[in-house]
């Protein structure tokens, strides 16, 4: 085995125990999107004694560690996030969630744990490192307009713009141990789509006298299926999903005055996202403006979607199987989520991998964002030595 891989396993075995308490203290003390304040002092103490030195107060409680390595070279980022997500744990773990309401169910936990891991570990071996890295530690992913966004417009990255920007990102679909990665187009934009449909309420007996929102919704609704169906390039992957439909009153007996509906549109061409949108919002209005009811659209642009740019990607995976073997990095299909990873993948060369987190005998098989969703840490050892690696 090449040696430098020998090194930074040993030092990460070392390591380790300190990163999965890390891991531990965040999951028990998560704070949602934009108020991950102790979050942030926390890493950034370990930073301090470290003497590692870092940027804060970026979009909040955002914040990048620096490392100037002792050989000439490029600048290069890493990035994780710091927030969790509005969900009540139901796990039995012993440092399950302390703060109500509140989890690490997407595993952000595990890649700020791991980043700063990797960090530490590279600061004792800086003169092995060939120019700049930066380490950016992200608020917000969970919430739009997200904090990578709001991170560039803060300017995070100064003058220079690094040459490239790596992330890893849990993978319940994969056991510890294995990581998984995809090459160009890997994940979708996403919109939010806000309906309301105001119509005339009245006696659900006498519907000649109203006019019925419910009626309109119910063909709104399929509707909006055709744009994908009809209009969407069948090769093109799109989804449109209506996930909430409500009436302001209504009764067995009673038509009411108005619906709304919120749904999710995601593809995977930005062209055809705009097209879609303004599709979506002519077969709302026209449909009901043909039963004399009035609509309002409204659609929020989330993340774009997430390209893993070809080169950067390849190189990536040769150091996956140099570092854990051939068997342990496998090619990931697309999927129809998404990242705000994304707006920097817009502007600098970016991979996007996924680390496996389930346990070997699958016994775990909740997903991201369920409230029983565990790691195996074992998986902390990959997430901290593969970007050193990848650092190096
Ligand atoms: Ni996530």
């Amino acid at each position: 085995m090449n040696p430098v891989i020998t090194a930074i396993k040993e030092k990460v075995k070392d390591i380790l125990p300190e990163v999965v308490s890390i891991r531990r203290h965040l999951h028990q003390h998560p704070e949602l999107s934009f108020q991950e304040t102790e979050t942030s002092a926390f890493l950034r103490r370990i930073l301090d004694q470290h003497q590692i030195e870092y940027r804060d107060n970026l979009v909040g409680t955002g914040f990048v560690a620096e490392i100037t390595g002792g050989q000439p070279g490029p600048v290069r980022a890493f990035r994780a996030e710091l927030d969790a997500l509005p969900i009540e744990e139901m796990t039995e773990l012993p440092y399950k969630s302390m703060n109500l309401g509140i989890m690490h169910a997407c595993g952000h936990d595990v890649h700020s744990a791991c980043l700063l891991g990797a960090c530490l570990v590279l600061n004792e071996m800086k003169a092995e490192i060939k120019g700049r890295l930066l380490f950016v530690f992200q608020p917000g992913e969970e919430k739009l307009p997200g904090g990578a966004s709001l991170m560039l417009a803060d300017n995070v990255f100064g003058a220079v713009l690094p040459v490239s920007i790596v992330a890893q990102h849990v993978f319940p679909e994969l056991k510890a141990g294995e990581v998984g990665i995809c090459a160009g187009l890997y994940m979708a934009s996403s919109d939010e789509i806000y309906i309301s449909i105001k119509g005339k309420g009245g006696h659900a007996a006498m519907p000649h006298n109203c006019i019925d929102p419910i009626v309109l919704a119910s063909e709104v609704v399929l509707a909006l299926q055709q744009i994908i169906s009809r209009h969407g390039n069948p090769i093109i992957p799109s989804v449109l999903t209506i996930g909430k439909i409500e009436s302001t009153g209504g009764a067995t007996n009673v038509i009411p005055d108005e619906v709304k509906m919120e749904g999710t549109f995601r593809t995977m061409d930005e062209a055809w996202r705009e097209k879609a949108h303004s599709h979506i919002i002519s077969t709302v209005e026209h449909i009901c403006l043909a039963k004399g009811a009035t609509a309002e659209v409204k659609l929020v642009r989330g993340y774009p979607c997430l390209i893993n740019e070809g080169n950067l990607t390849a190189a990536v995976k040769d150091k996956m199987v140099d570092f854990m073997g051939i068997d342990k990095v496998h090619d990931i299909p697309k999927r129809m989520t998404s990242e705000d990873f994304a707006f920097f993948a817009q502007q600098i060369p970016a991979c996007f991998f996924r680390l496996g987190v389930s346990d070997q005998d699958g016994k775990w098989k909740h997903g991201v964002h369920s409230p029983h969703f565990q790691v195996d840490e074992t998986a902390l050892e990959v997430g901290v030595g593969l970007m050193v690696w990848l650092a190096l």
